[in-house]
């Protein structure tokens, strides 16, 4: 079965530079970020349900990154913090556009294969922005211009072939309090592992008898 990641040319921008022009193109950039190494595909959907869970609808989601750098596996957390089943959500390779009804509306967008602004006007991009569902958009960085000032820019990375770098940046006074529950959240997330270490020495007592 071809891969999607097969179906794709090779593009020759970094995905770090398609990032860099969307943070450029704000004139209030946030001055809060969240980075974090993302080990495992497990580890980019947790930080998706981390952002979903915080959404309360309406909110613009700009995912950026080279081809396979994770940014449907960060909606299907996304997802799953809206309370959808992570599996409903597949790439909307050649529908372009997936709706789901979470907790909050969600549209899955995928902008990769458009190529004018009238391609994407005929999905109805400026409906699902004006509307109150939440709207998250693959290959953002392929029409800046049609994105809303206010807006939380997720930017994946491949450190190496199996981690990934995100980088949560937030554009507008909305998203910036977004960013901050997101950051709150994300932060208790990566210590729980830490506060779950008791639990050994108990473990081991048990075996010794
Ligand atoms: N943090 C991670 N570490 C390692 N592998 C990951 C990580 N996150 C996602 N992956 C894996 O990378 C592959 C591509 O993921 P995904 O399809 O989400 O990328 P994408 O950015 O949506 O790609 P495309 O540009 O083709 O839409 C999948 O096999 C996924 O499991
Ligand atoms: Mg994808």
């Amino acid at each position: 079965m071809p891969s999607r990641l097969s179906n794709k040319p090779r593009r020759p921008t970094s995905d770090t530079a398609h990032g860099a022009r969307l943070s450029k193109a704000s004139r209030h950039p946030s001055v809060e970020r969240l980075e974090s190494v993302l080990s495992s595909r497990s580890q980019t959907e947790h930080l998706g349900h981390v952002i979903g869970s915080s959404l309360t609808g309406g909110e613009v989601l700009a995912l950026t990154g080279a081809l396979g750098a994770g940014k449907t596996a960060l909606v299907r957390g996304i997802a799953a913090g809206l309370d959808l089943p992570p599996e409903s959500v597949s790439s909307p390779t050649f529908v372009l556009a997936h709706e789901y009804e979470g907790r909050v509306p969600l549209v899955h967008i995928d902008l990769y294969r458009l190529h004018t602004a009238a391609e994407a006007e005929s999905i109805g991009l400026d409906d699902y922005l004006a509307g109150s569902a939440v709207v998250a958009i693959e290959w953002a960085d392929r029409f800046p211009g049609w994105l809303p000032a206010d807006r939380l820019e997720v930017q994946l990375t491949h450190r190496s072939p199996a981690t990934r770098n995100a980088l949560v940046l937030a554009q507008g006074p909305r998203s910036s309090a977004l960013l901050t529950r997101i950051i709150r959240a994300w932060q208790a997330v990566r210590r729980a592992p830490i506060a779950r270490e008791p639990a050994r020495p108990d473990r081991r007592k048990a075996s010794a008898r």
